[in-house]
């Protein structure tokens, strides 16, 4: 990640607050913090604030945020264009609205009966209406044969396959694995093995369309991210933002992720430095990590984990038994 490269940090407020007057409230402070995180004196990077709030919502929002860089969202949208769909709500109804960025194929969404097909529709639907969407994927469980890299691909691949190339400045990906949302905070990704994904989505992205759609395509990072978390998260992960849901209820633990990210602490840095002297290495030796050697990698990782509690098993077996 480029310095001062524009981060999108966007807020899933899910079906929360519970009435308008409660998500106005919040909004104003969300207007605060979009001003004072656009272009922080002396922050690494310019935070872009997008709230997903209800669909009941999204009018007061864009009251609120009126004049002010915070964004607005909506959490999903339907298949359809109009007619007689009872309760649902079109692409052009959001667009009407002014909103910038819809979301699809939440793990939510997709547990209540989101079919990767569905997910493709609703996706051409919003890009039809000159929509930014915000594909959603992830695994979800972890497997130690790495078939989870699969799981992603054909989400990626059956989701985006309608889309032409010039169709994609309209895609963000935010990665999500389910088994990392609304846990604790240690639930989330590291930085490392995030990056390790990112890289394996990019080649993917390589593979299937071209080198610039790789490179150019924002990836967000979603999945119990806090205050604590959010600085790995996004230094040593290399994601372009991220799709915070619990973490983004309340106005306060929002703009810590914020500060976090934006004035990150002499020892990430150190970290992130790190990192790009990794990069520069792999570019400069013009190799680009291959799907095999990232699953590579991700499989390598995952044994050290396994061999690390293994041995903390054994030294507490053997505590147990002087005991
Ligand atoms: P979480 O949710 O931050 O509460 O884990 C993320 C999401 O559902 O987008």
């Amino acid at each position: 990640m480029h310095k001062n490269k524009k981060l999108l940090i966007a807020a899933n407020w899910k079906m929360t607050p519970p009435t308008v007057n409660e998500a106005r409230r919040k909004a104003l402070l969300f207007k605060g913090i979009a001003k004072r995180y656009l272009k922080a004196p002396k922050a690494k990077a310019s935070l872009q604030v997008l709230v997903c709030p209800p669909y009941p919502f999204i009018s007061e929002l864009r009251t609120v945020f009126k004049n002010s860089p915070a964004l607005v969202g909506a959490q999903d949208v339907s298949e359809h264009d109009g007619g007689s769909k009872t309760g649902e709500v079109a692409s052009t109804m959001l667009q009407s609205l002014g909103v910038s960025h819809v979301v699809v194929g939440h793990s939510e969404r997709r547990a209540v009966g989101d079919t990767d097909e569905m997910i493709a529709v609703k996706l051409g639907q919003v890009i039809r209406t000159k929509t930014q969407v915000i594909l959603c994927v992830g695994e979800s469980i972890r497997d130690e044969e790495g078939e989870y890299l699969n799981v992603v691909k054909a989400q990626l691949k059956a989701s985006l396959a309608r889309l032409s190339n010039a169709d994609f400045s309209r895609v963000v990906i935010a990665y999500e694995p389910v088994w990392a949302i609304g846990r604790d905070d240690n639930m989330a990704l590291s930085g490392h093995d995030l990056h390790q994904m990112v890289i394996y989505i990019r080649k993917m992205l390589r593979d299937l369309y071209n080198d610039s759609i790789a490179t150019a395509t924002k990836i967000l990072y979603g999945g119990s991210v806090t205050p604590d978390n959010a600085e790995d998260i996004i230094w040593n992960g290399e994601v372009d933002g991220l799709l915070i849901g619990r973490a983004s209820f309340e106005a306060d633990s929002y703009e810590a992720i914020c500060k976090a990210i934006a004035l990150p602490t002499h020892s990430s840095m150190i970290m992130r430095e790190a990192t790009m002297r990794k990069m520069k290495t792999i570019k400069n030796n013009k190799s680009r990590p291959s799907v095999d050697k990232s699953k590579e990698k991700v499989l390598k990782g995952m044994k050290r984990v396994k061999k690390g509690t293994r041995k903390i098993r054994v030294a507490r077996a053997k505590k147990t038994k002087q005991k």
